[in-house]
């Protein structure tokens, strides 16, 4: 699709378009395609940002050793009891917005030739990391909610299954351990690029210094989040601990060395 197509795609951002772009200015989207625009916009932020900051949180507690993870887990009873509730308020938005981010891909093809520079290129590794997201969700949630949800594992079965998957080896590398890396960093991207791009579609960041100051914001905002969720996960896998929490002796082998005591 030609470059006329990517500019109706971006028509709901109120980014300020650049010159060449426009000559397309004409390129109106349909009333539809403007509420699914706007719908899927709002979706990744109310509630998925706001979920997954949160579930990074909660999830913090397994630097603290498993009984901290398992006690942390526990607080939310009405949450875990009844699958409904993440059903409603977390996976069915999820899927909405990853339905309708594959939808507005399918409708429009980057021209990172015909448009150069950073917005270009942010257009594209917005939708590659939305496409790596969802791969790392579907092996994440098979391996924790869904794993529950069968009865193949209770809540405190977690803890012990993220650090054997994590800290496993094949062929003396940690593979696992590094796509879990590369999965949390394109969510990471995804997400903080995603908050820029909310405050360009609804018209809350309109000049091209309130979205530079936006980028910067969020850009810190972003490798945060990753430096946060990457020292957890590299907790769970080598035990090792970039950031200091409370705890001492909080080993994640703990759940092992007292099985096999
Ligand atoms: C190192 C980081 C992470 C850890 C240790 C972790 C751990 C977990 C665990 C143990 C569960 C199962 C909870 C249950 O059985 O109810 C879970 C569920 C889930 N995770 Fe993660 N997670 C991490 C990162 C992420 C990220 C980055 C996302 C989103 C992109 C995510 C999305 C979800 C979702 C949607 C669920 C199902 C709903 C829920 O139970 O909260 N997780 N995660
Ligand atoms: C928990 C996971 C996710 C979160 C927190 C999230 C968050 C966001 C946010 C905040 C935006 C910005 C919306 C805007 O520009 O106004 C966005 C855009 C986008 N997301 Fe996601 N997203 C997630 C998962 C996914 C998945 C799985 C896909 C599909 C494969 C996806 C595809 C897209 C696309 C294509 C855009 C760009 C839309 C555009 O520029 O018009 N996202 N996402």
């Amino acid at each position: 699709m030609s470059a006329s197509a990517q500019q109706d795609d971006q028509v709901g951002a109120a980014e300020v378009p650049s010159p060449r772009a426009a000559g397309h200015r004409a390129a109106r989207p349909s009333r539809a395609r403007f509420l699914l625009r706007r719908a899927h916009s709002l979706s990744g932020v109310v509630p998925l940002a706001v979920f997954v900051v949160a579930h990074l949180g909660r999830q913090a507690s397994a630097l603290d050793g498993p009984l901290e993870h398992e006690r942390a887990m526990a607080s939310t009873p009405w949450f875990d009891a009844h699958p409904a509730i993440a059903i409603v308020f977390v996976l069915l938005p999820l899927g909405f917005h990853a339905l309708s981010g594959l939808a507005i891909m399918r409708s429009a093809r980057p021209d990172v030739q015909a448009y150069t520079g950073n917005r270009n290129w942010r257009y594209v590794a917005q939708r590659l990391t939305g496409v790596l997201t969802l791969g790392y969700l579907a092996v994440h949630l098979r391996q924790t909610w869904i794993a529950r949800q069968l009865g193949e594992l209770s809540m405190s079965d977690h803890y012990g299954v993220l650090v054997e998957t994590l800290s496993s080896t094949s062929a003396g590398l940690p593979w696992r351990a590094a796509l879990e890396l590369a999965g949390l960093a394109a969510v990471c991207f995804h997400l903080s690029s995603g908050l820029w791009g909310f405050g360009c579609t609804w018209g809350l960041t309109t000049t091209r210094a309130q979205q530079r100051r936006s980028a910067i914001a969020f850009g810190l905002f972003g490798v945060f989040l990753y430096a946060y969720a990457a020292n957890l996960s590299l907790h769970l896998s080598t035990g090792a601990r970039v950031v200091e929490r409370s705890l001492e002796g909080s080993s994640p082998f703990a759940w092992q060395e007292s099985a096999s005591a």
